[in-house]
């Protein structure tokens, strides 16, 4: 633990990049800004400010109904103290907004300020390393939102400044603090379903823009960054795969430069496979319309005595656990409340501030956001070496000679929480 922090009751916090998820992490530590929450509840106008939320689906219903979300408290253990953005009105409006005292532009204000205990990195992936080993050389620790960096000798070199520091380094892994996602993972795991399970995701399908930055090599590095959530997710579910294959490349029309579709087959230790697509650049049949998405995730498990399948059959957001006896299938079903788990941003960020309180290991750690970061990479190459880029488009570098399949070395290291192997 840090200096600073023992000197505090409350955990102190900077938020350093204002946009969309500096929101959400900034109101599930402050709480919902006044102005939005009505006495009883209000339907959050941030899209993935998932917390506390409770939505109700009607079965049979082909549209889930909308998501109503409850104002959420400000956390007694910690608080956002203040904001950082090169975007000067775009800090001010947020620290309005959040109730946050102090505004800066250059993080390294933050550093200086000996009654700042830690920073939440918000700010594009390529900025986080510099901002991550900066933070922890002064002493400060740090949430960092995924992808921990672009590439991994960034990853090792903020592992090793936390290590060095004594400070923890949590990395933005939602879908490990998820309710629905650690439901799923149970079933698994506890072999409700059998075991080696065939796990299939379809993640999205986005016609439209793009998010500023994402699918811009040098900042984003395309759609295997940006949702490496369920990369993480499998393996915190699976364990580390023993062989990959990927397909994947540049698909979207407009002049981008990293891969914005890709698919990617993995094995597992314990015989598990896993099929997993994403792309930010076409459209697909589509169930729901989720800002500039054009659709969200589907995921089946099938294993040799059950299956897992979300969204049910008529599209509705949940969960069905089907079990096989000897008798009739049993069929549970479970809401799934949102696309990243109704309350994994509290979770995780309560998770955060209790790891920074009481000098605890983080379920998150950024080795492991490293591990995941390592699996970008390879998935990378594979794509690019599938050559299943249209040549019109193809700005990527020249494909590697590689066959498009991978064997990895099991992790001969020990694992640092033991809560990522596979049951
Ligand atoms: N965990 C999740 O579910 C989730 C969801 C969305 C985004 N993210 C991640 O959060 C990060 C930010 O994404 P976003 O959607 O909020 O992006 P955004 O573009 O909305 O916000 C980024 C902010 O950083 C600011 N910024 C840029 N350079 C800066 C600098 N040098 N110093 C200070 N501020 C600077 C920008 O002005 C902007 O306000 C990314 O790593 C992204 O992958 C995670």
């Amino acid at each position: 633990m840090s200096q600073t922090t023992q000197n505090h009751e409350q955990v102190r916090l900077a938020i350093l990049g204002c946009g969309d998820c500096g929101g959400v992490h900034a109101e599930q530590i402050n709480g919902t800004p006044v102005a939005q929450a009505t006495p009883k509840q209000h339907v959050s106008l941030n899209p993935i400010a998932m917390a506390k939320r409770v939505a109700k689906t009607i079965l049979g219903r082909r549209d889930p109904m909308p998501v109503v979300a409850e104002s959420i408290e400000p956390m007694a253990e910690a608080k956002v103290v203040a904001a950082v953005d090169i975007d000067p009105e775009r800090a001010h409006a947020f620290a309005d907004r959040f109730g946050i005292k102090d505004v800066y532009q250059n993080y390294q204000a933050v550093l200086d300020r000996d009654d700042i205990d830690a920073v939440i990195i918000c700010t594009p992936p390529s900025l986080h390393a510099t901002m991550a080993i900066d933070a922890a050389n002064a002493g400060k620790h740090v949430f960092c939102e995924k992808p921990l960096s672009t590439n991994s000798d960034d990853g090792k070199r903020m592992v090793q400044a936390a290590e060095d520091a004594g400070v923890v380094l949590q990395v933005g892994y939602v879908l490990r603090f998820s309710d629905e996602r650690g439901g799923m993972r149970d079933v698994i795991q506890q072999g409700k379903i059998g075991r080696p399970v065939f796990y299939r995701e379809l993640w999205n399908l986005t016609a439209g823009p793009p998010p500023r930055w994402v699918l811009d090599d040098e900042i984003g590095r395309g759609t295997i960054w940006e949702n490496s959530h369920i990369l993480d997710f499998l393996r915190y579910t699976f364990g580390e795969p023993t062989a990959v294959h990927a397909i994947g490349g540049q698909y979207k029309p407009e002049q981008t430069t990293a891969i914005d579709t890709f698919g990617v087959l993995m094995t597992f230790a314990q015989g598990d496979q896993a099929l997993f697509t994403d792309s930010y650049a076409l459209r697909g049949f589509g169930w729901k319309n989720h800002g500039h998405r054009q659709n969200l995730f589907q995921i089946d498990v099938a294993g040799p005595q059950g299956s897992v399948q979300y969204p049910d059959i008529n599209l509705n957001q949940t969960m069905v656990v089907t079990r096989l006896g000897n008798g009739e299938p049993i069929e549970t079903t479970h809401d799934w409340v949102s696309d990243w788990g109704a309350n994994g941003y509290r979770e995780e960020m309560a998770h955060f501030v209790d790891c920074v309180r009481h000098g605890t290991p983080s379920r998150a750690p950024g080795s492991e956001g490293l591990r995941t970061l390592e699996l970008c990479e390879l998935i990378r190459e594979l794509a690019i070496a599938s050559s299943a880029t249209p040549a019109s488009t193809n700005s990527l570098e020249q494909k590697p000679e590689q066959k498009p399949e991978q064997k990895i070395e099991p992790q001969t290291e020990p694992r640092s929480e033991p809560h990522n192997q596979a049951a």
